[in-house]
């Protein structure tokens, strides 16, 4: 593979069609470390193989691109769009969402020499108008999925006792202790939220629309492991006062008592089991441990349209993101973006006068505003330059398998 493919694409550039190849070839950079045995297998209903998110991503950019936008195109193989299409009823019928890591045929090379296929026909569309934000929408969907098959793939090793790792492991340098957390302070009073203008953003990022703020302030800082070692001592996980019903559900059924990844002073990682860096931010908590975590010192989750206030004046490219095939590694906490992604105590829910986009790519996000809360920010797993201040990213209360995290706020 071209040296050049291997890293992340240059945040903010306008050459699409560089973009494109250093999206297309970051994929397949993420999986080079991996066996066909270990991109085939599925360990949960959330979680999906590697091989797979390979395949639907140039599934999308054939469907979409090709078959609907270059006359003459035939598909590489008409049976794959039943293997790799998501969840678009609009594309017919396909396999369940959980029966994914059945998917043994056909190989990591042959889905490889599929993507060279498609890659090769995108050349003649690259450059035209007519299609560039329908291309901007793969290469963000793209660059949603490298975060997934980073975080799957995580969660499809840790089930193995040995805790095999994707990388080695990088020197032990332990972050130094961190002093007290300050605060962002907001007047409160009539805010924008939500994307305007030219640049790229999803449909659910938007209408912009005025909303009111009450004063507030939000963390300057991500909750560390060692203030989450804090309350698991203070017994967090068994004081059902913090919690709010459904978690405490989850916690006695599920009987959760760390993190995901936690075992003693370890976590499992990209490069296997490692020691616990203290002073670095706690990821992989569900929505029901971040708001309980809130309780017991006091404050709350912010809302997404205060993160969102304080986030307007920052840069999105700044802080721990990930710039190329490499372990993301949670490790500063002090950016607004990086590190891990930071639960709000927003629903996901549409905002005035949203309308979804016509068509197929429609369902891509809409539908699925119904019981979720809204993510803000952006982890070590996300490729730099994928998101901005009005960036949603939404999971379930419950779901923490990806690089989850807290910054707490409160009112004034
Ligand atoms: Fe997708």
């Amino acid at each position: 593979m071209p040296e050049a493919y291997v890293q992340a694409p240059a945040p903010g550039t306008s050459d699409l069609a560089g973009r494109y190849r250093a999206t297309r070839g970051l994929s397949e950079a993420l999986c080079a470390p991996l066996s066909e045995a270990d991109a085939c297998i599925q360990s949960m209903d959330d979680a999906s193989p590697a091989k797979w998110h390979l395949a639907h991503t140039t599934w999308f950019f054939e469907t979409f691109l090709l078959r609907d936008r270059r006359p003459g195109y035939r598909l590489f193989d008409d049976r794959w769009p039943r293997l790799f299409n998501s969840y678009y009823e609009a594309e017919g019928e396909r396999i369940t969402r959980a029966r994914r890591g059945m998917l043994s045929r056909p190989s990591v090379a042959e889905i490889c020499r599929w993507r060279a296929h498609v890659d090769e026909a995108m050349a003649s569309l690259l450059g035209d108008p007519a299609v560039a934000g329908l291309i901007e929408l793969g290469i963000a969907h793209e660059q949603q999925h490298q975060e997934l098959l980073l975080t799957d793939i995580k969660h499809a090793l840790f089930q193995n006792p040995l805790g095999p790792a994707v990388w080695p492991a990088a020197t032990d340098d332990r972050l130094p202790e961190r002093g007290e957390t300050g605060w962002h302070q907001h007047p409160g009073g009539i805010a924008l939220a939500g994307h305007e203008g030219d640049g790229f953003a999803f449909d659910n990022e938007g209408p912009r629309h005025r909303l009111l703020l009450e004063p507030f302030a939000l963390a300057d800082r991500l909750v560390s492991n060692r203030e989450w070692d804090e309350f698991i001592a203070d017994g967090g996980y068994s004081t059902a006062s913090l919690w709010l019903s459904d978690g405490w559900a989850w916690v006695q059924r599920e009987a959760i008592t760390a993190p995901l990844y936690w075992r003693g002073d370890e976590h499992f990682t990209h490069c296997g089991w490692q020691p616990r860096d203290a002073n670095a931010p706690v990821t992989h908590i569900s929505y029901y441990e971040a708001d309980a975590f809130a309780v017991w010192v006091g404050a709350r989750l912010p809302t997404e349209f205060e993160w969102e206030a304080i986030a307007r004046g920052a840069d999105p490219t700044a802080g721990n993101q990930l710039d190329g095939a490499a372990p993301p590694r949670p490790r500063r906490g002090g950016e607004l973006f990086g590190d891990c992604w930071q639960w709000t105590r927003s629903a996901y829910l549409p905002y005035p006068r949203f309308a979804p986009a016509a068509g197929a790519v429609g369902e891509y996000n809409g539908k699925f505003m119904s019981g979720q809360f809204v993510l803000k920010g952006a982890s070590c797993a996300t490729v730099r330059g994928h998101s901005r201040a009005s960036y949603r990213n939404f999971f379930y209360p419950h779901q923490r398998w990806q690089f989850t995290g807290l910054r707490l706020a409160k009112d004034l």
